[in-house]
């Protein structure tokens, strides 16, 4: 009896030691482990350009809602672009963004490390950081309040070859271009000679440019080339060391900065060479009036001090 006893109560322990260890056994090796395997291996090749494009959703709705001028709301257009700015403060392998409309395009240098290369983290983290900076951004530049949450798509695009990403540039710009005109026409259409959107459709049905053109100077006395290049090249944004009158350091001090060039020429990769050569940004001579976008980064405070903090390693030293 007394050896029953002896055995029952190195049972019941054996039991209680089994129980409190089982979690942790069965999450390090449990039978439904196998799962993991069915996770697929998105790393991207090596040296390639990656480029992010991340979209608007429904902006067709999202534009009508919250009151965009039209065609362009320079504004919002600048909520883009500061979002944009944001995630080339926080992701510094970007070596250029592009945007236009409710679109932006990031390229990561070929040799980007970020993330092991790892496809759906860079997606993901761009995309969402995009679109929490968006509504983070809205109010410094829209007067109406957000009236509900934007979103966005995301897509990875790899281009093998600098002329390959060039062209990817230049087929954006390209389309900045025949949208931009399109949509100036048929506004004034319809805007200032009170025509049906059908109508205006109509009226410039099978048209080329150059008859958009004619129509805006003759109708309306526009030079189309004299409108705004924000909407007329979209925004490039580049890291450079800003040369700003009244500011003592020789060097300049960096900030992502946006320019409004014609990426399609080949003057500009020459102008840019810290795009597709080695990454040392170049200068960046502020006009007589610092666009806001560069006066946040640089003035104020908070932003500021953020904003420094946060320089490439390999760029130390230059702001
Ligand atoms: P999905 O992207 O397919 O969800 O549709 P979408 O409605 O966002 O259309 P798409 O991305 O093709 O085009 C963007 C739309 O955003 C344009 O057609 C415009 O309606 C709107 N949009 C973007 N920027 C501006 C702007 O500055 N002013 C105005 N008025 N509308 C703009
Ligand atoms: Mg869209």
């Amino acid at each position: 009896m007394r050896f029953l006893g002896l055995l029952n109560k190195l049972n019941s322990l054996l039991i209680k030691t089994t129980a409190r260890e089982l979690p942790k056994r069965s999450m390090a090796c449990s039978r439904y482990e196998y799962v993991k395997t069915y996770e697929q291996d998105d790393t991207i090749l090596p040296n390639v350009w990656i480029v992010i494009r991340i979209d608007g959703k429904k902006f067709h709705k999202f534009s009508k809602t919250h009151n965009f001028e039209k065609p362009n709301d320079e504004n919002a257009l600048n909520v883009m672009n500061a979002a944009a700015t944001a995630v080339m403060q926080e992701f510094r392998d970007v070596v250029l963004a592009y945007g236009q409309s409710d679109e932006y395009s990031f390229v990561f240098r070929k040799e980007t490390a970020a993330f092991k290369r790892r496809s759906a983290k860079l997606l993901t983290y761009v995309t969402s950081l995009f679109s929490t900076s968006y509504v983070m951004q809205w109010s410094k530049w829209m007067s109406l309040p957000l009236a509900y949450a934007p979103c966005f798509d995301g897509r990875v695009v790899l281009y093998p070859s600098d002329e390959n990403l060039r062209d990817y540039l230049s087929w954006r710009q390209a389309d900045v271009h025949v949208n931009n005109l399109y949509n100036t026409a048929f506004w004034k259409l319809v805007l200032d000679s009170g025509l049906s959107n059908q109508t205006a459709e109509e009226r410039l049905r099978g048209t080329f440019s150059a008859d958009k053109n004619e129509l805006l100077f003759q109708e309306f006395g526009i030079n189309y080339n004299n409108l705004p290049a924000m909407y007329r090249k979209g925004t490039i944004l580049l890291r450079k060391r800003v040369i700003s009158d009244g500011d003592n350091d020789q060097n300049g001090r960096q900030a992502i900065v946006p320019l409004h060039e014609d990426l399609i020429s080949s003057h500009f990769w020459k102008v840019h060479t810290e795009i597709l050569g080695k990454y040392v940004p170049g200068t960046y001579t502020a006009p007589e009036i610092m666009p806001r976008l560069v006066d946040l980064q640089l003035n104020t405070k908070q932003e500021k001090g953020d904003y420094e903090k946060k320089q490439p390693e390999n760029l130390a030293g230059i702001s």
